[in-house]
């Protein structure tokens, strides 16, 4: 198992440019099944989950070609409307092949996603979509048996919550229903509004993504469209949380300002200099930073995907800050682990208390999930002396060649297999 090796210390300086958004890839690169025509993609982030999609989507009957950050998907002629569980549980947005088989095939057979550390991450709202767009559901041997023999119709649809996975799916559930469908209290991401723009690329009629109510006219069929995927604002959050706590100054190209907002704001309260121009943003920080408290919810909200990497920024800033954490109920995994690195964090339920510490010290760690090892990452650049991170197949899930983006910034940083 490969394991990141940091020396920290230095202050990062330089310039990095952010890849494509991976929570924006996965839904997108999904909704190529409901088109045969060739589908063709840049900006898509070389990173773990993006391998796997691309082994299922091929599982299921398309052909994929890539080169560098550029994907195309076109159809190898037969179908498999089963998505397997090894290929499942190595990630739950595999759940998003029930929208497109559904709408297209109208039947698609998928293995029930394992568990996840952060959370039970049920996917109740999917399904109960589904069968008010007129979806029969049965679970049986671990599987999620999904049919609409006569096609699906539109329906008006309120979520209890506004799911990510559940908004992608039931969207690209409806863009094929017959008649038009509302859905209420949905997500507004920046990654809703790039599946939307895709699909209306392909000739989908969706109306108002990013509002909390999304209206869909179903049509007949779709057609291939080119994509270029957003920026990864949580990427782009990770880096200049890491310039932040290193206490350095660089420059972060190929960002979407507008999908920070509340990031860039909270990191200016805490006495971060950020400043913009176009989509490159200089970010700088002196000593004096001060503490900031955070509460993570829906868009646009703070993200619940930068809670561990500001926790690791808040146990270096002297004083005291609140994390309070709505959106998933067991997401502190990173809390044992910067506490082995001397970092004084008090968890009670859904909230942590951070008292600053002078130092934290370099040790041997663990990651849990995708964004506590980044946490790790954060805290092992400004540690003392050498922290070990193991288990980093979490962080190659979600970050593009972390140690080489680092090290561009003058991190002292490698990757031992
Ligand atoms: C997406 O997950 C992201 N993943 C997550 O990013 C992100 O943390 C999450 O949205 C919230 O922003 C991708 O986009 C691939 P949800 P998703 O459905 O869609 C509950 C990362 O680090 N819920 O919005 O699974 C659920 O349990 C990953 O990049 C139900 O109760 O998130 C959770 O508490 C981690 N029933 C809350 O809603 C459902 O049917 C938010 O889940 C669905 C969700």
């Amino acid at each position: 198992m490969d394991k990141i090796i940091i020396n920290g210390g230095k202050r990062l300086e330089g310039t990095i440019k952010i890849s494509g958004s991976k929570n924006a890839s996965l839904p997108i690169l999904m909704a190529t099944l409901l088109t045969d025509k060739l589908c063709s993609f840049a900006c898509v982030p070389y990173l773990y989950d993006v391998k796997t999609i691309i082994s299922l989507l091929t599982h299921l009957g398309k052909t994929i070609k890539r080169e560098d950050d550029r994907v195309w998907v076109s159809s190898s002629g037969n179908i498999c409307l089963e998505a397997p569980y090894d290929l499942v549980c190595k990630m739950r947005a595999s759940v998003l092949v029930m929208g497109p088989l559904l709408a297209r095939y109208g039947k698609v057979k998928v293995s029930l996603p394992g568990g996840c550390a952060i959370g039970s991450r049920p996917i109740n709202l999917h399904l109960d979509g589904f069968k008010k767009l007129g979806a029969e559901i049965s679970i049986r041997k671990g599987f999620i048996h999904l049919s609409a023999k006569r096609g699906l119709k539109g329906e008006k649809i309120f979520l209890d919550f506004p799911s990510v996975g559940a908004t992608e799916n039931l969207m690209m559930a409806a863009v094929l229903a017959k008649g038009s469908t509302v859905l209420e209290n949905v997500a507004c991401e920046p990654e809703i509004v790039d599946l939307a723009s895709f699909l209306n690329k392909m000739g989908a009629r969706i109306f108002n993504a990013g509002t909390n109510i999304i209206e869909i006219h179903g049509v007949k069929e779709l057609k291939g469209a080119e994509h270029s995927v957003i920026p990864d604002r949580i990427e782009t959050g990770t880096y200049l949380l890491a310039v932040a706590l290193t206490r350095g100054k660089a420059k972060i190209l190929n960002v979407n300002l507008t999908h920070l907002e509340i990031v860039i704001a909270k990191m200016k309260e805490a006495g971060v200099e950020i400043r913009f121009d176009d989509s490159t943003m200089e970010v700088s920080a002196s000593e004096n930073l001060k503490p900031v408290d955070i509460n993570t919810s829906p868009y646009p909200g703070f993200p619940t995907d930068m809670q561990a990497q500001w926790m690791a920024f808040m146990s270096v800033i002297p004083g005291e800050s609140i994390i309070y954490e709505t959106v998933f109920e067991n997401r502190f995994m990173h809390v044992a682990e910067l506490q082995r690195m001397g970092a004084n964090i008090r968890v009670k339920g859904d909230l942590a208390v951070i008292n600053g510490v002078d130092k934290l010290s370099g040790v041997p760690v663990k990651a849990t999930d995708l964004r506590a090892s980044a946490a790790l990452v954060l805290a092992g650049l400004v540690a003392e002396g050498e922290t070990s991170i193991a288990d980093i197949y979490h962080l190659d899930r979600g970050y593009e060649s972390i140690e080489k983006k680092l090290g561009q910034l003058g991190a002292e940083i490698r990757r031992e297999s």
